[in-house]
């Protein structure tokens, strides 16, 4: 199925970009912003790169209505922004914070009136500290109910307003990385304890979907996932069982509690093997089962290639590659399970991302086949060292890599796979969590570093012009020199 039959992408296509709160918006303590957990673990010495924080971010608060008329500027028809809780409710309960809801409601407003659809993430990471000191947030079944409180104050303030809604962002990524790596918040390094978290958070996911279900809110709601579509690095039928046990422990895991409320049967048998298995009461399930989302929202980068990792001496866990130094990465794995490998044929990024736009495809018709759910690209990008020479950014290798990515998400839409929107990571330039601002994604460069006293100037990449035909021409110009 390799041949293109011309149909264009659907007329209402989301073409659009994404940014997170902490990574943009800076203004810390204004306005009545309370502590998040991100506030607090920056504080710790070689968490992040160079010791970056969100105080500055690229002050976004400040100058939301600049960055506003460059998306306008773009014809970018929808932006995906999240909201801080801690904006909302600064103890992450409690009074609302008028002034820090009023902050969402202008920008939310501004888009609506240059014509870009919101789209709202309410929880892309920053936990209210006092929610983490009062329970230990997500190890609390207290949490599910002071998120609804937070998700139904917005759900009512935009009504009407904003048609599309992510529930949780790459809750794969913050559970493993917060319990498993201790490279987030709250720093843990404890399999128990990160699948018991985990759980917590698929019924806070669950939770708040039933919540917008019932309120019958117009519009749609879904999770964002961090997919790495799973390969076996050959057909050595070793290989594969690792490739198998990768999607269920890396995916399925996840994706499956979403779409259907049911975890995978291997992996509820190997916690239970393991002594690593969380509470899970009748309820639980009656509510996992009661949330199906309506759409998939998938931040793709990369997929990921696995083989045998034997139960003696194999290979364990490893952090990423957060230098920037191109083949540092190591591999890693769980004994037993699988190992993940380098892949033979595909390029890497120099965070040893591996680039593959046919993973996008592959991934595409994975979800489709398994679900039968819309798809919404919620990200989906390039991290690189970006140069301005003689004040313009040529970042061709991003324009590269988004239109082949674009193309691959048009080859599924002819083959009937239902993929609502693209939204790049990322719009400007923003914080990344651990690798500071050296690793630059956006399609707007900002002037700012790890000290941060950049200019915190805007100036469109080469990038930025591209996307501008291609959503001008509802994606046809992704064709124009092929
Ligand atoms: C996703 C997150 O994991 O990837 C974003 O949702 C993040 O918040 C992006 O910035 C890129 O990650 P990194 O580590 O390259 O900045």
């Amino acid at each position: 199925m390799t041949t293109r039959t011309g149909t264009p992408f659907p007329a209402d296509f989301l073409w659009g970009s994404a940014s997170a709160a902490y990574q943009v918006e800076g203004a810390y303590q204004e306005d009545g912003k309370g502590v998040s957990v991100w506030d607090k673990f920056v504080e710790i010495p070689g968490k992040t790169f160079k010791g970056t924080n969100g105080e500055t971010a690229v002050d976004h608060y400040h100058r939301y209505k600049e960055d506003v008329q460059l998306m306008k500027k773009m014809g970018l028809k929808a932006y995906r922004f999240s909201i801080a809780w801690t904006r909302i409710l600064p103890l992450g309960k409690g009074a609302v914070n008028e002034a820090g809801l009023k902050f969402y409601q202008d920008l939310v407003d501004e888009l609506i009136a240059n014509d870009i659809e919101p789209v709202v993430t309410i929880y892309h990471w920053d936990l209210p500290q006092a929610l983490q000191d009062e329970y230990q947030g997500f190890e609390s079944r207290q949490l599910v109910a002071d998120f609804v409180n937070y998700a139904t104050i917005l759900f009512e303030a935009f009504r009407g307003k904003v048609k599309y809604w992510v529930s949780l962002n790459e809750q794969n990524v913050f559970t493993s990385m917060g319990y498993m790596l201790a490279t987030h918040p709250p720093g843990v390094v404890d399999a128990k304890r990160f699948y018991h978290a985990n759980h917590i958070a698929n019924l806070c996911n669950a939770a708040i979907i039933q919540k917008f279900h019932q309120l019958g809110m117009p519009g749609k709601i879904g999770p964002s996932f961090a997919y790495t579509p799973a390969y076996s690095l050959d057909a050595n039928p070793l290989n594969e069982v690792a490739q198998v046990n990768a999607e269920d422990f890396l995916s399925h895991l996840w994706l499956d509690v979403y779409a259907w409320g049911e975890y995978p049967r291997p992996v509820l048998k190997y916690l239970q093997e393991h002594d690593l298995m969380f509470e899970f009461t009748p309820e639980d399930r009656q509510l996992l089962k009661a949330a199906r989302p309506d759409f998939m929202g998938i931040n793709y980068y990369q997929t990921a290639s696995f083989a045998f990792n034997p139960l003696e001496n194999g290979v364990g866990q490893a952090e990423m590659n957060t230098t920037g130094k191109k083949g540092t990465a190591k591999e890693s794995g769980v004994p037993g399970l699988y190992k993940k490998v380098a892949n033979p044929f595909v390029e890497r990024t120099n965070w040893d991302w591996e680039i593959d736009p046919t993973g996008l495809l592959v991934g595409l018709r994975r979800l489709e086949s398994r679900y039968r759910l819309p798809i919404l690209i919620t990200e989906n990008g390039l991290g690189e060292y970006d140069k301005v020479e003689d004040g313009a950014i040529h970042d061709s290798y991003r324009i590269d890599y988004l239109s082949k990515h674009a193309m691959a998400i048009h080859e599924a839409l002819e083959q009937g796979v239902e993929v609502l929107g693209y939204c790049t990571w990322s719009f400007t330039d923003l914080l990344s969590w651990l690798n500071g601002y050296q690793k630059r994604y956006g399609f707007v460069y900002v002037d700012q570093d790890e000290k941060q006293d950049g200019s915190l100037t805007r100036t469109p990449k080469d990038s930025f012009y591209w996307y501008q035909k291609v959503i001008a021409t509802n994606g046809t110009a992704l064709y124009a020199d092929k």
